[in-house]
């Protein structure tokens, strides 16, 4: 496996056994990827069955054998988690090496110790395949946007939810099913409720704001809604209105400029027009739209989770470092571009100022005039309505589906505890966002 580069892996499951089947292959890829020398490698039990072999002495339980390895260069964290993969990252830079990391969740909490830690050691700590997976939108935000003041980052970035919803609107697939195929396919994270629940996206979206808007954010203020709760009946309505449903994560700047900057950021199941550029994006992919001063809108679309594409953004990683290193710049400066230090303070609004469209379904008795009062609670609030119709109306009860245009999450609450209270509102049976 070469002679250059000395690199220690944390994790040989799914996205390890991917990087480590990379570098066992070099043939026909960049030929930087033939210097790349794998030297330790942790794993949690020795005897399970692997999708790579490698040569048993590679192998140990201590992941501190491999970051304190004075032959390994580099440090890929494939571990996961908070504990022990902070203080495993944080030893590593210690003792001098840059890594390369998919760990959103440690990245989403403390990226900022660890950015600090890094910028000291002058090291490079690379995360491309933190978010996206196979997808390159960590580089662009760093590099290639650069000259661009970023407005908006929005996208669904969590692979198995959108798998999970695309099984279920095009086969009808049990929820359920569809997540354990997910799981079997490599996508979900070891506890899935990290996916289903928002926590994965909220993470991801967290560090993509920090990239886009310069400094980082307090990600356990990110208001986050999953899809366990999402029901195939809000799923049917919006395709008959003309919209699919997406788990969407969505970053916004608040002001053209201010210190701190204010940003909304959420994580929530959302109604997507169909003509929208993130409707078509289906099983495993990911997509995430950038709109930006002066580029306008790009879109960066590809499989986000499994291991060969997550094991893609991981290699792109360590080939940034030993090309760095082969031009012989490694010498405690890091290239600011790449190294992505923050450069200003952002601040998360409150909720209440979080300005979208909504969609409501209420339950409501089909007596004349249902719709006006709704109607009438929604003007009393300042709420503007883009559209309501009467579904699914039977001899007793009726289905009032409501889209708003935007409007604040004060508004709406105000006018859904004031239509709530109509005599003849049963309830509000489904609240989502919508584009
Ligand atoms: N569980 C994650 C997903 C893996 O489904 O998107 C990639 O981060």
């Amino acid at each position: 496996m070469g002679s250059g580069l000395g690199i220690g892996l944390l994790g040989l499951g799914t996205v390890g056994g991917g990087v480590a089947s990379i570098l066992q292959n070099p043939n026909e890829r960049h030929p930087l990827v033939a210097d790349l020398r794998l030297i330790r490698v942790a794993v949690q039990d020795l005897k399970r069955p692997r999708s790579v072999e490698l040569p048993i002495e590679l192998f140990t339980t201590d992941p501190f054998k491999v970051v304190n390895d004075p032959t390994v260069d580099v440090v890929v964290e494939l571990i996961g988690g908070i504990e022990p993969a902070r203080s495993l990252i944080l030893q590593a830079i210690a003792k001098g090496k840059s890594i390369v990391t998919a760990n959103k969740a440690v990245i989403a909490r403390h990226g900022q110790e660890i950015a600090d830690a890094a910028a000291k050691a002058g090291v490079y700590v690379l995360i491309e395949a933190a978010v996206g997976g196979g997808i390159p939108i960590i580089e662009p935000l760093k590099q290639s946007l650069g000259g661009n003041r970023i407005n908006r980052v929005s996208g669904i970035i969590n692979g198995t939810t959108s798998y999970i919803l695309t099984r279920m609107v095009n086969e009808g697939a049990a929820y359920e099913s569809a997540l354990e195929d997910a799981q079997n396919l490599g996508y979900a994270e070891a506890n899935p409720a990290a996916d289903v629940d928002g926590i994965d996206a909220a993470d991801k979206i967290a560090i993509l704001a920090a990239l886009a808007f310069g400094g980082s954010v307090d990600r356990s203020n990110i208001p986050t809604t999953g899809i366990s709760h999402l029901k195939g009946r809000d799923m049917d309505c919006a395709s008959q209105l003309g919209y699919s449903v997406k788990l969407l994560a969505v970053a916004e700047r608040m002001k053209e400029s201010a210190e701190p900057l204010p940003l909304s950021l959420r994580v929530q199941p959302t109604l997507i027009p169909n003509d929208h550029p993130l409707a078509g994006v289906n099983g495993v992919n990911n997509a995430i739209l950038v709109e930006g001063d002066p580029i306008g809108q790009v879109m960066f679309y590809g499989p986000g989770a499994g291991a060969g594409p997550t094991a893609s953004a991981v290699v792109a990683d360590i080939l940034n470092i030993a090309g760095i290193r082969q031009a012989g710049k490694m010498e405690n400066r890091v290239d600011p571009l790449l190294a992505a230090s923050s450069w200003r303070n952002c601040v998360l609004v409150d909720q209440s100022k979080i300005r979208q469209c909504h969609y409501l379904r209420f339950c409501t008795q089909d007596t004349p005039g249902v719709i006006g009062r709704i109607g009438g609670c929604f003007g009393e609030q300042g709420v503007s309505i883009q559209s309501i119709i009467q579904l699914n109306a039977n001899k007793a009860n009726a289905e009032i589906v409501v889209i708003t245009h935007e409007v604040s999450q004060s508004k709406m609450e105000a006018a859904t505890k004031a239509i709530e209270a109509l005599p003849e509102v049963i309830n509000l049976a489904a609240h989502l966002g919508c584009l």
